[in-house]
């Protein structure tokens, strides 16, 4: 009997190859940094039986409708924005994802972004390595404060809890706006909760790490821009989507802001010449925030799991609600 064809679409970390290929004939974009241009993974897709794929693919209705034998699609991702969802629904197809299993790792990312952005780390170091340094100087390179600081987070999911966990340590007062109110979080963890207005007005640093979604498209604009403290720093390792870039824009370059962290922009890869790139107060990454070693090798395990779970009519590890 032929075995199930299972198109990957990139070069994945660890051991999770080998699982597939004990369950399938697999093929691979082999490639570490170009995604798997359109067209091939249509024609890819016509006789596969599984799909794993990861957040630069676009998984869209004809690619979808254009797989009559497809089984099981599984990102290697919590996110899942990037897959026609509904479509997938609708041919009965399951969709696995990699949730909590990257939980830690974008937390650490985060805290991370947020201390590089608030202490001007990325700028301090291209300063010396230019040959700019002089001597030490009263006012170089000042920032703002981290620790006692307010921080307001945007989404207190898996992650949110991770990063306000973080935060205590640097005696932070913890904020959250939350689609609903966790009790258990605020008892646990001493956050508290507030309407997405009052915690902009009230936050040193805003952290937005809502799950993109059509509902969430934009979700910070020019009046929320317009809300925050002049002093604030606004750290994005959710979706660029989630923010209206231009309004940001706008509210860096006249300081109605203080800095931004970007780990993630609307489109990706950013455009080197994109008006954000141009600020010397904004820091960015490249959609970095699961990136540890041990991470993405149990993400693309867990990937692999779900696609052969879904393989034998199982159900998934992880699967997203349809
Ligand atoms: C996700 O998992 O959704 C991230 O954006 C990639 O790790």
């Amino acid at each position: 009997m032929n075995k199930p064809k299972i198109v990957v679409t990139r070069k994945i970390p660890g051991p999770a190859l080998e699982l597939l290929k004990e369950h399938g004939e697999t093929y691979v974009w082999d490639s570490e940094e170009e995604a798997i241009p359109y067209d091939i993974l249509a024609h890819e897709m016509k006789d596969a039986a599984a799909l794993f794929t990861n957040v630069s693919d676009r998984i869209d209705r004809a690619i979808i409708e254009g797989a009559p034998n497809l089984k099981v699609i599984s990102t290697m991702a919590v996110g899942f924005d990037n897959i026609d969802i509904q479509a997938a629904g609708e041919r009965g197809i399951p969709v696995g994802h990699t949730p909590g299993i990257l939980t830690e790792a974008t937390a650490d990312l985060t805290f991370a972004l947020l201390m590089a952005t608030a202490r001007r780390i990325v700028e301090g170091s291209e300063y010396v390595r230019s040959g700019q340094w002089q001597s030490w100087g009263p006012m170089l390179l000042t920032g703002q404060d981290i620790y006692g600081a307010t921080l307001g987070i945007i989404g207190m999911g898996r992650i949110g809890e991770g990063v306000a966990r973080r935060a205590l340590g640097f005696e932070m007062k913890v904020l959250y706006h939350n689609r609903n109110r966790k009790p258990e979080a605020e008892e646990k963890w001493g956050v508290e909760y507030r309407g997405l207005d009052d915690l902009l007005r009230e936050s040193d640093f805003v952290v937005l790490l809502a799950p993109g979604s059509a509902q969430n498209k934009h979700m910070l604009g020019e009046r929320e821009f317009k809300l925050m403290k002049s002093n604030a720093v606004f750290i994005n390792t959710s979706r660029g989507t989630n923010v209206d870039e231009e309004a940001l824009y706008r509210a860096l370059k006249n300081k109605e802001i203080w800095a931004a962290g970007l780990d993630v922009f609307a489109r990706e890869p950013v455009d080197p010449d994109h008006p954000l790139l141009s600020l010397p107060n904004v820091t960015v990454l490249p959609h970095i925030g699961s990136a540890s070693i041990a991470t993405r090798e149990n993400m693309a395990m867990t990937a692999a799991q779900n696609i052969v779970a879904g393989l034998k009519g199982k159900p998934l590890h992880f699967e997203v609600k349809q």
